[in-house]
């Protein structure tokens, strides 16, 4: 066996786990032990990088043999199955002390059963979500971890090492025990698909509204990229609108089947919302709507269905566009308060302290929604850390009063015209559904203790009631 070298293993060498190694491998004072269930992903990476100065190996034993104590690993393979069976194999060969991180996208609940069989053994299993995709694991990844401040002792200095810097921080923290990073994780790729849809629908609605050209469409987004809405979504949608298709020449957005995909985290974050009661209905749009766009069989059939007749032009197609740019504003700051919203709720469930602001600080650099925006939403929860409603925080609702009259212009356009916008809309129904002094719900109480005595309480004095409803007519 090979003498213990590498203070860092990473298991499992595909896209991911090869560049989180090589940045592990770039930082002072680390040595990384590298395997793969297949061993010429080893020899290519090895072959690849020789100044990584990585140590390969090729057998579990081989692996724990080369790392020094307490033993530290990331797993870094499919989510699922795989993920179970190299845990085992890892556990096998571990002692009591040494740590096991899975970075991959598990389901949360799948990480606090790990956490809790792995524990019994008496090694630390900690479940980090690492956001960035193939680019932030080499340069610097948004980094959420959760397991227990035992193994965050250990296992702390060296993802701060690695992760992405924002304003001088490093982007991980300690969310929380068990399950709290991926948790997180999972609610910020449901934030991820909110922002994309938005992003989509603005597109949409101006393309359909001014008539004008994808690249064109590009220098709007790329301007918008200078202000409030500045982020890495924002500059990468100008980039993809400004893209033309070397084959045919035309712009390579209309080229591209009008199907979207889904790995399923967005459903995760619906789902959990769901069972926690959080209403966080701009991501569960998003998730629909790619999910609407995959059927083609029904939107043949729908296609024959009859749209509005009047069809759609602004008068002002600058002030038209200052509109979208608005209710894009309003309905993003919409999802994100709603994401933040479900990490309270899941957190209370839980039983997690998972700080609000760290977790957008986090968010600054090294993921997908890094934006300034999330700048403000720490701002606001280190001014207030128990604020009941991200979107209420001043810097927000002075956003959303400005925004709100352009964003209700919007989605009336959108609605006469026949264009989808779901999220805009949805986002905007939930807006006023939450400012509203009295809600239908009385209505439905009523309904229900109707039909089945669910009882209800009054306005007016405490207690439960029901009304003998038939007696009554
Ligand atoms: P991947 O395609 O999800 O997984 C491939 C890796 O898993 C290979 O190393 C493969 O080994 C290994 N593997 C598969 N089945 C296995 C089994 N039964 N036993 C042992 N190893 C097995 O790779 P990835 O895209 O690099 O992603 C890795 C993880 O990071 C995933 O959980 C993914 O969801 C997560 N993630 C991905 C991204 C991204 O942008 N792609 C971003 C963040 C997080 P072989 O070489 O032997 O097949
Ligand atoms: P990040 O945190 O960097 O967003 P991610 O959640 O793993 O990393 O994935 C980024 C995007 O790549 C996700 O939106 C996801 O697509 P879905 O929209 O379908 O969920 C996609 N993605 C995730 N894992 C992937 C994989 N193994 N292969 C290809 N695409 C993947």
């Amino acid at each position: 066996a090979t003498a213990a070298a590498a203070n860092i293993g990473v298991v499992g060498l595909a896209v991911m786990g090869a560049n989180l190694a090589r940045n592990l491998a770039s930082r002072e004072g680390n040595t990384v032990a590298v395997l793969n269930r297949s061993p010429e992903r080893t020899d290519a990476l090895i072959a690849e990088h020789p100044e990584a100065g990585f140590v390969p190996a090729y057998s579990y034993e081989e692996f724990a043999a080369s790392l020094t104590r307490p033993r530290t690993a990331i797993i870094m393979v499919q989510a699922g199955a795989a993920t179970d069976a190299t845990i085992d194999a890892l556990v096998e060969v571990f002692e009591p002390g040494d740590i096991i991180v899975d970075g991959g996208n598990a389901f949360f609940p799948d990480t606090i059963r790990r956490e809790r069989t792995v524990r019994e053994t008496g090694i630390n299993f900690v479940g980090a979500g690492i956001s960035g995709g193939e680019e932030g694991a080499l340069n610097g990844p948004s980094i959420m971890p959760g397991g227990s401040d035992e193994a965050w002792a250990t296992l702390g200095p060296i993802l701060t090492s690695i992760a992405a810097v924002a304003d001088g921080e490093p982007c991980v923290a300690h969310i929380g025990h068990d399950g709290a990073g991926h948790f997180v994780k999972m609610v910020h790729n449901g934030i991820e698909y909110a922002d994309m849809q938005l992003i989509a629908e603005a597109y949409d609605l101006i393309r359909r509204g001014t008539g004008k050209s994808p690249a064109e469409i590009a220098d709007v987004f790329a301007e918008w990229n200078r202000g409030e809405l500045e982020s890495y979504l924002i500059e990468i949608t100008a980039e993809v609108l400004r893209q033309v298709d070397a084959e045919t020449g035309r712009p390579l957005v209309d080229v591209i089947l009008d199907q979207a995909g889904a790995k399923g985290t967005g459903a995760w974050t619906v789902q959990t919302a769901l069972s926690l009661g959080v209403p966080v209905s701009g991501i569960a749009e998003a998730t629909f709507a790619r999910s609407l766009s995959s059927h083609p069989e029904q939107r043949a059939a729908a296609a024959e269905l009859p749209g509005p007749a009047e069809t759609f032009a602004p008068l002002d197609e600058t002030a038209f566009i200052e509109d979208v740019r608005q209710a894009l504003y309003a309905s993003k700051i919409v999802a994100y308060s709603q994401g933040f919203d479900e990490i309270r709720a899941g957190a209370a469930e839980y039983d997690w302290s998972i700080d609000l602001g760290a977790v957008s600080r986090i968010w600054r650099a090294g993921c997908i929604i890094r934006a300034q925006f999330l700048g403000r939403i720490a701002e606001a929860y280190t001014e207030q850390p128990e604020l009941p409603l991200l979107m209420s925080a001043p810097y927000f609702a002075d956003a959303l009063s400005r925004g709100q009259a352009a964003w209700r212009r919007v989605v009336i356009a959108a609605t006469a015209a026949g264009i989808p916008a779901p999220a805009f809309s949805s986002s905007l129904s939930y807006y006023d559904g939450l400012r509203a002094e009295r809600l239908p719900a009385a209505l439905i109480q009523g309904q229900r203790d109707f039909f089945g005595a669910h009882t209800y309480r009054r306005v007016d004095r405490p207690g439960t009631f029901h009304t003998l409803w038939s007696a009554d007519r």
